[in-house]
């Protein structure tokens, strides 16, 4: 089995979401009403509005789709402007013009955060498991909100923050107000089941979090090293993600 799957090395960040969202719409093209699990946070954005831009050309159709977002920050719901619940409504679902009963994503304020994890997984079987996981990475090898110390067999569940990831996203709220320091997150298995899995990371910031993906053995100080575990896995950089990567993958 190789790891990755497929490697592709975009020479810019703009590219590299291109060439993530063509690698989405053609699953999509294949099957309409694929299951999707999407992913927020900025390196994401650019793949959205590819795909929007995609279905204003006529290439996709992205209403049949089913989504299953990763998490979302504990505390936060469809009411609250930095919920991902809101950003993926903003930047996908909305303008896609998606029916919001095929859009699901933790809900961070569920009445008991503890069975939120359990109903999660359930909606995920009962949908027919996840054919395609987009991912990105955080600057700590993060995957979803599965920080390190993470362990292979986790499931969705309530997870505490690392105090880099509550630095890296502050830039995402208001000057002042308090970033949350817990969020519900699917687990590492369940990423790992997903039947297809692509992962997107771009710019410096990230090519220590790439390297220890790539390179390193499968460990809990870099969570997405357990990715190497998955036979499916294609993987979308720029220059700048791939930057400490060796020259045999990265020629
Ligand atoms: C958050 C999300 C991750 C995402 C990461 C990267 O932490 N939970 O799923 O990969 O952000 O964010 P960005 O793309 O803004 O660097």
């Amino acid at each position: 089995m190789t790891f990755p799957h497929t490697l592709r090395i975009a020479e810019t960040a703009a590219e590299a979401g291109e060439m993530a969202a063509a690698m989405l719409a053609e699953a999509i093209a294949a099957r309409p009403s694929i299951v999707l699990g999407l992913a927020t946070g900025g390196t994401m954005r650019g793949v959205y509005a590819s795909l929007l831009a995609r279905q204003t050309r006529g290439e996709v159709d992205l209403t049949q789709i089913c989504a299953f977002n990763l998490d979302d920050y504990l505390g936060l719901g469809i009411e609250d402007e930095q919920s991902y619940a809101t950003e993926m409504r903003r930047v996908l679902f909305a303008p896609a013009g998606i029916d919001p009963r095929r859009c699901h994503i933790p809900n961070g304020r569920a009445a008991d955060p503890a069975k939120e994890g359990d109903r999660y997984e359930a909606a995920i079987r009962d949908a027919g498991g996840i054919d395609l996981q987009l991912l990105g990475l955080g600057v700590n090898g993060h995957i979803g909100f599965n920080e390190p110390g993470s362990l292979p067999q986790s499931r969705t569940r309530v997870v505490d923050l690392a105090p880099q990831t509550i630095v890296h996203n502050r830039k995402h709220f208001p000057p002042g107000a308090d970033v949350p320091t817990r969020a519900i997150s699917m687990g590492i298995a369940t990423i790992l089941e997903a039947r297809r899995i692509l992962v997107l990371a771009t710019g410096a910031v990230k090519a220590d979090a790439v390297s220890a993906m790539l390179e390193r053995p499968p460990s809990t100080d870099c969570p997405a090293s357990f990715l190497s575990r998955h036979g499916q896995v294609s993987v979308v950089l720029d220059r700048a993600a791939a930057a400490r990567i060796g020259p045999v993958r990265a020629p």
